[in-house]
């Protein structure tokens, strides 16, 4: 029997007001229990308030769909935070469990945002001034999820400026643990020959340094037989990987498509930025270590 990491223990971890995770969760008499009370339906339903008066009609769509992403992103973080336990456990089938389900989500996250592509460019300028100064900039569990998968770039603090609690929450996240500080630290207790603290060896980009571990990781891909678990789990983080970048590129495409060049609403060049986004990769090195791989020799 794996031993379950006590959550008093764990240096990080969902927000305390979290519901899965407090103490103490809201149970309902079980008898009484219904649908709509268990999913708290009415609430939810009551929760997409348009700006525009009178209320244009494709306000609706705008608000669900970006409600919908941030219930994913929730789910996301969810299974991002059990996924590193299972790493940090050295449960590398278990953590390729969890990374599978987000790599679905993910998937479902692409093809998602194209329904954006049957508001019209007109319709849409109609009710967007009303949403000035928001902006995607200002989503806190995307800029979580970037930050827990080892994407940590403080310049995007500064969106959250009016919400201290937002930037104090993403200021632990930038000193937390995250998958990819996991991953190494998970592959070096395996006894792979992962330098200690490689996460950050790398970001400070010393070029010496980064060879030495892409040579610990060639290993796994040049065999990848001999350590399939690792494998899979690597492949999955590769996954997460590419489909982030795909949502990135299909959200520039459907943004170049609904407001052309215009500037964003968060004052951002627009297109411009987010095409400049689609080339970040969270795990660099993993996409590397293809190009030093050699054909077998039999
Ligand atoms: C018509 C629909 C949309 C338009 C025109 C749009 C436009 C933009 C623009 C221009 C930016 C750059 C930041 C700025 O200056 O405001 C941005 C960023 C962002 N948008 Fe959208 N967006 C749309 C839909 C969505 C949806 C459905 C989501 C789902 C969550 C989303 C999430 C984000 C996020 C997370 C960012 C920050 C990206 C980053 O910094 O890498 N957007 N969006």
């Amino acid at each position: 029997m794996k031993k379950r990491v006590s959550k008093k223990k764990r240096s990080s971890g969902p927000p305390p007001e979290c519901p899965m995770h407090s103490a103490s969760p809201t149970h309902l008499n079980s008898s009484d229990l219904t649908y709509n009370d268990y999913l708290k339906i009415p609430e939810i339903l009551q929760l997409q308030i348009p700006q525009s008066r009178p209320a244009h009609h494709d306000e609706m769509l705008f608000i669900v769909i970006h409600q919908a992403y941030e219930l994913w992103f929730k789910l996301i973080l969810h299974e991002m935070e059990t996924a590193m336990d299972q790493m940090q456990q050295g449960n590398v089938l278990r953590a390729h469990h969890f990374l599978k389900r987000i790599v679905e989500i993910l998937r479902l996250l692409v093809q998602q945002i194209h329904i954006l592509e049957t508001m019209t460019p007109i319709d849409f300028l109609e009710f967007r001034d009303r949403l000035t100064p928001a902006s995607g900039f200002q989503s806190t569990q995307f800029r979580e999820l970037e930050f827990a998968a080892g994407l940590k770039d403080e310049k995007y603090l500064k969106y959250f400026i009016k919400r201290p609690e937002f930037v104090k929450l993403l200021k632990r996240r930038l000193g937390d643990r995250d998958l990819k500080s996991c991953y190494y630290e998970m592959l070096r207790k395996l006894g792979h020959k992962i330098p200690a603290r490689a996460a950050k060896i790398e970001s400070e980009g010393k070029a010496r340094e980064i060879a030495k571990i892409l040579e610990s990781l060639r290993p796994i891909y040049q065999n990848p037989s001999d350590h399939l678990p690792v494998y899979l789990l690597s492949e999955s983080l590769i996954d997460f990987d590419m489909y982030l970048t795909l949502w990135r590129q299909h959200h520039v495409r459907v943004v170049e498509r609904v407001i052309g060049f215009k500037m964003g609403t968060g004052g951002s060049s627009g297109v411009e930025y987010l095409q400049s986004t689609t080339s970040k990769k969270c795990f660099p090195l993993l996409w590397q270590v293809r190009s030093i791989l050699e054909k077998r020799v039999d």
